[in-house]
């Protein structure tokens, strides 16, 4: 049995091989989306393209334009203006059901038993939800992140993008009491590269969807490789994926983890409680290791799979 999810996100190359990804390994109740990468008009257009491109039979819901207090921050330097530069653009003849994301994470959770939450932007959506809706925090199965980092941040020194983007929705998501709360950091995403060879195996499966991210990758790594010091470029949303359909790729750790809203250097740093001890519930399973031939073999499956029978 497929573990039942909704997708959160803000598409985002990464986000699209998670979509890419689920849409093979999971059943997808549906796909809410943030700003975050690009403003929500965008990101809403490219879950929509996507949505599209995998056949996924499920809804897009818009979600939140902004973040809950701080103003809207984008990252056109990694994802481009389009928040999904590098392929030709297709036709999009979908479009969102609702512009209610919120109500319907909130509907979807009460009606379904068993579904896990995969936001992989900013949780301004999931912290409305559970802001409105805090009986959804029992309801689920779990909930499995890309946010965070146990060390070092990308877009500051200490904070991640996802948190630093809307770190107030973040201190509230992670201190609701989820049960199952897995978190998956750049700590660990930093270990999920991929590389010209990734995109050289794309080329080689030659079918639409195996064909569209390597055009993603393309700019992708080539945007990274300007800006860092980076060979891989880190496949970081699809982990969030992985450690629901895969748990057994990971190394996960509980931990007490703390979102710092306040901080003049460390605003959106995810502060992990390394010591193994202290007074603060242990309210996350922070992700450690990989196992990245393993899962980049699961990765190239699932694209394989596209592959019209
Ligand atoms: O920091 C990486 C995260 O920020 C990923 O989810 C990426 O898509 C961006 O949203
Ligand atoms: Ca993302």
């Amino acid at each position: 049995m497929k573990p039942k999810i909704i997708i959160d996100c803000d598409p985002g190359h990464d986000d699209a091989i998670a979509i890419m990804m689920a849409t093979q390994l999971t059943e997808v109740l549906g796909i809410t989306t943030v700003s975050g990468n690009a403003p929500l008009a965008l990101t809403t257009d490219n879950a929509l393209l996507l949505a599209e491109l995998v056949d996924l039979d499920a809804e897009v819901h818009a979600g939140a334009g902004k973040p809950l207090l701080i103003a809207a921050r984008h990252a056109e330097e990694a994802h481009g203006k389009t928040g999904l530069d590098g392929p030709t653009r297709p036709k999009i003849s979908r479009s969102a059901a609702s512009s209610d994301a919120v109500r319907f994470i909130i509907d979807t959770v009460r009606d379904n038993d068993d579904v896990w939450l995969v936001p992989i932007g900013p949780l301004t959506n999931i912290a409305l939800a559970v802001q409105q809706a805090p009986d959804i925090v029992e309801r689920v199965a779990g909930i499995s992140i890309m946010g965070g980092s146990a060390t070092v941040g990308n877009v500051t020194a200490t904070a991640e993008f996802n948190v630093w983007a809307d770190p107030h929705a973040a201190s509230i998501v992670y201190g609701a009491g989820f049960q199952s709360f897995r978190m998956a950091g750049l700590n660990l995403t930093h270990k999920f590269g991929i590389d010209e060879q990734t995109i050289s195996e794309l080329r080689e499966i030659d079918n639409r969807v195996a064909l569209f991210a390597a055009d993603l990758f393309d700019f992708y790594l080539t945007s990274y490789q300007k800006r860092t010091s980076g060979q891989r470029v880190p496949l970081h949303d699809p982990c969030a994926v992985l450690a629901i359909t895969h748990p057994e790729l990971f190394n996960f750790q509980n931990r007490a983890v703390a979102v710092e809203t306040e901080g003049v250097y460390t605003r959106g740093m995810t502060v992990v409680d390394e010591r193994g001890w202290g007074d603060k519930p242990l309210n996350c399973e922070v992700a450690y290791e990989i196992d990245r031939d393993k899962g980049m073999q699961i990765f190239i499956e699932t694209i394989k799979a596209y592959t019209e029978s």
